[in-house]
């Protein structure tokens, strides 16, 4: 087991990296205030690990409470949230209540969002089951649902008090998913961590095969990263922006497709692809640079082009962006291969030519 330090000061937790980590109550007890927690999951993980996660905790009688939400990130809403708050408030969970999040990033995202909420906040415990949600998600504070208009558009700031990341987990994602994880993984390498794109570049077929060394490394390195950013910026002031390369374009696919047709993965992938093609128009980034990268994303099982919105249906989408200020789109875009940068004041008829070349046709 590996294990990094988030440093934010009285808000400081460890991310624990390994094999069978689920079957480890130990690591999670000492996070406690009291014998009593809640598990937030889904339907298609908790048939998967809840009783592997229950079983340690009750043999150290832990009480346990638990909610199975529906799978998916069209569920990411209001209603699905409301769920946990009535299972918290049906099983007479107190503020001192643990809350822990067992899934991917949707249900990591509600969950937080319901223990920053839940009588003010509770103290949460994020153990994620993605490679997206282990390598990303998880790791940061950042919590949120959907608005019908906006991806992540309600949520908080809210950080665990610990990651058990359990990459055992890993052997029952889908390809699919797998994949949707490895885009972020690829966004740490094109934003701050050269020699990291180029390991991918050499490891991309070990990770797709499943390989758990590689996996763990690529987990590791990706927290390192992850974890550095938000030491740095916790609220995203500045820095932290930088993370959200490829997503002001992906999630604007996410949404305007209808959330749950494309993965975020897939979404960012595209966006990313975006994102080169308009930091290559503004003489930023070479076209030899936009290729490797689209080569990479292939090898990694992700699309290259968006689906054929029209640019004035992105522009209308991207309005809602989180880095909107004054009303003007401030974009995540690279400066070379490893070096990411955050620009506004772009002409927005550069940005619509770059989104139609990425397009689907
Ligand atoms: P997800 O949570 O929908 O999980 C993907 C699918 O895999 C789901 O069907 C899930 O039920 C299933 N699954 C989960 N673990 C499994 C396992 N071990 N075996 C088999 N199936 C499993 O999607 P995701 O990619 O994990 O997360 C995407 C979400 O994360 C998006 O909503 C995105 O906005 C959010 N996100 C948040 C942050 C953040 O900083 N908070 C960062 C990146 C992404
Ligand atoms: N996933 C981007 C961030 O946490 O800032």
């Amino acid at each position: 087991m590996h294990t990094l330090n988030v440093s934010l000061g009285a808000r400081s937790y460890p991310i624990h990296i390994g094999h069978g980590l689920l079957d480890s109550p130990s690591l999670i007890l000492p996070h406690l205030r009291t014998r009593k927690v809640a598990v937030v999951t889904n339907e298609v993980v908790g048939p998967l690990y809840l009783e592997r996660l229950c079983a340690g905790l009750r043999r150290e009688d832990v009480e346990i409470v638990t909610v199975v939400l529906p799978d998916g990130e069209a569920y990411k809403e209001w209603r699905t949230l409301n769920l946990i708050f009535d299972m918290l408030l049906r099983e007479h969970c107190e503020r001192a209540t643990t809350l822990i999040a067992l899934g991917g990033g949707v249900v990591g995202d509600m969950a937080g969002f319901a223990a920053a909420s839940y009588q003010r906040g509770m103290p949460f415990i994020q153990v994620p089951t993605t490679l997206l949600a282990q390598v990303d998600s998880s790791v940061g504070g950042k919590t949120a649902i959907n608005h019908p208009l906006g991806k992540n558009m309600i949520g908080a700031f809210y950080q665990p008090r610990l990651v058990l990341a359990d990459i055992a987990t890993l052997a029952t994602l889908p390809p699919r998913e797998l994949s949707a994880g490895l885009a972020e993984i690829i966004k740490y390498g094109l934003v701050r961590d050269m020699a990291f794109f180029e390991w991918l570049e050499k490891n991309i077929d070990a990770l797709r095969a499943g390989n758990t060394g590689a996996l763990a490394w690529a987990i590791e390195r990706s927290c390192r990263n992850k974890v550095e950013v938000v030491a740095a910026d916790e609220t995203e002031q500045g820095a932290r922006a930088l993370l959200n390369l490829g997503h002001t374009f992906g999630h604007a696919i996410e949404a305007g497709l209808g959330f749950g047709e494309w993965l975020h993965g897939e979404g960012v992938a595209a966006g990313t692809m975006m994102a080169a093609e308009l930091s290559r128009r503004l003489g930023w980034l070479g076209a030899d640079d936009v290729k490797r990268l689209g080569r990479l994303f292939e090898r990694a099982g992700l699309p290259v082009h968006g689906p054929a919105l029209g640019a004035p249906r992105y522009m209308e989408l991207m309005a809602h962006d989180k880095k909107v200020e004054a009303g003007q789109l401030r974009y995540v875009l690279l400066r070379g291969l490893g070096h990411g940068v955050v620009a506004g004041g772009i002409d927005p008829a550069i940005v619509g030519a770059a989104i139609e070349a990425c397009c689907q046709q």
